[in-house]
């Protein structure tokens, strides 16, 4: 098939061709405006245009020249608290450029749109969350990122695509393969920020927040390895199409982690890092993990990657990697 995937160049995208590549018969087109996405992420075996997705006329143009049957969007901006401060830049990059997309998908070939959302759509939720809790969210990244999946499913009949809605959870690690891993620093991810301080002589760790009604008063989340998540793309993909039905699935492991228990693993694998506890972020959620129910139904999935410490060793294996080439 031919396959476009929006912010491919990016770390979860990267993992995703990654992986699609494997499959001859596929064409894989990357489109990526590279704001936080990198050159050097980009697979060889995929064609590469430069392009934003809030530009409808080149999206159009590239679907319909490359007859592409299946999108994989991901392309969007990330940062829970820069969204709070920037509203206007998270309704334009991921609403408007969303929007783009789908209304690119009119008069085309394309059967198939997998979009990358998130368990922050479920807004304050405690512990394990299911598919079945109405979406409530509370900040203004998973606002937008809700506001998409309303809009891919409004679209779908009419344009005659089968969707899937992948609510993703924390996102970790690094390919096994040695050449993918998360680059960008900006997005204040917990693992990706230890594995930076793990080549530091006095490496810190910033805590937000230490009086949640959690288990240690840290926030809790459900870290899921990046190739994982890739490879549910794979498997949404051919449920969609063998299924000829669209769903809409939560992508975690079902395991809580609190902030000091990664911490705690951290310190045995690699150093003391001292701690240094802030305020709360505006918009962070206390407890969420996944409800892993639908998800072993549907898809009938195991995972491969889901130990914390081969997670957390596996990005910092890769912060040595691309510090020291
Ligand atoms: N990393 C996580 O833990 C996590 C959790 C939930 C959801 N997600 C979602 O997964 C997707 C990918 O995230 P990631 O962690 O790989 O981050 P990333 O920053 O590495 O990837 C985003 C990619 O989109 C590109 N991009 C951004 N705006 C664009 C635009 N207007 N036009 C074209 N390209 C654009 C960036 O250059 C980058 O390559 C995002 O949509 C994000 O909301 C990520």
């Amino acid at each position: 098939m031919n396959i476009l995937v929006t912010g491919g160049a990016g770390y979860i995208g990267s993992h995703i061709v990654e992986q699609l590549v494997k499959n001859k018969k596929n064409k894989i087109l990357i489109y990526d405006n590279l704001s936080t996405g990198r050159k050097m992420l980009v697979n060889k075996k995929a064609k590469f245009i430069k392009g934003d997705i809030k530009n409808i006329k080149l999206l159009k143009k590239i679907i319909i020249n490359f007859n592409i049957q299946v999108i994989i969007h991901l392309a969007g901006c990330l940062n829970i608290s820069e969204s709070e401060k920037n509203k206007k830049k998270y309704y334009k990059n991921n609403f408007i450029g969303s929007k783009n997309l789908v209304l690119a998908c009119e008069k085309t070939n394309i059967k198939y749109f997998i979009f990358s959302s998130t368990c922050s759509v479920y807004g304050n939720v405690k512990g394990s969350v299911s598919e079945k809790k109405r979406a409530n969210p509370k900040n203004y990244y998973a606002f937008t990122k809700y506001k998409c999946e309303e809009l891919i499913k409004k679209y779908s009949s009419r344009f005659k695509y089968k969707y899937a809605i992948l609510r993703y959870f924390n996102v970790a690690g690094a390919s096994n393969s040695g050449k993918l891993g998360e680059v960008e620093k900006s997005h204040g991810h917990l693992v990706k920020n230890l594995a930076i301080q793990s080549l530091r002589k006095n490496p810190i760790v910033k805590i937000y927040g230490d009086n949640y009604k959690t288990k240690d008063g840290t926030c809790v989340r459900d870290y899921i390895h990046v190739s994982d998540l890739a490879n549910i793309h794979i498997k949404s993909l051919n449920y969609v199409k063998n299924k000829k039905k669209s769903i809409l699935l939560n992508c975690g492991y079902g395991v809580g982690y609190s902030v000091k228990e990664i911490v705690n693993i951290y310190k045995k694998l690699k150093n003391n890092v001292r701690i240094q506890f802030k305020k709360r972020r505006p918009g962070d959620i206390a407890e969420v993990y996944s409800n892993t129910n639908k998800f072993n139904k549907l898809l009938k999935w195991k995972p491969k990657h889901n130990d914390i410490k081969k997670i957390i060793n596996s990005a910092i294996n890769w912060e040595r990697k691309i510090n020291t080439v």
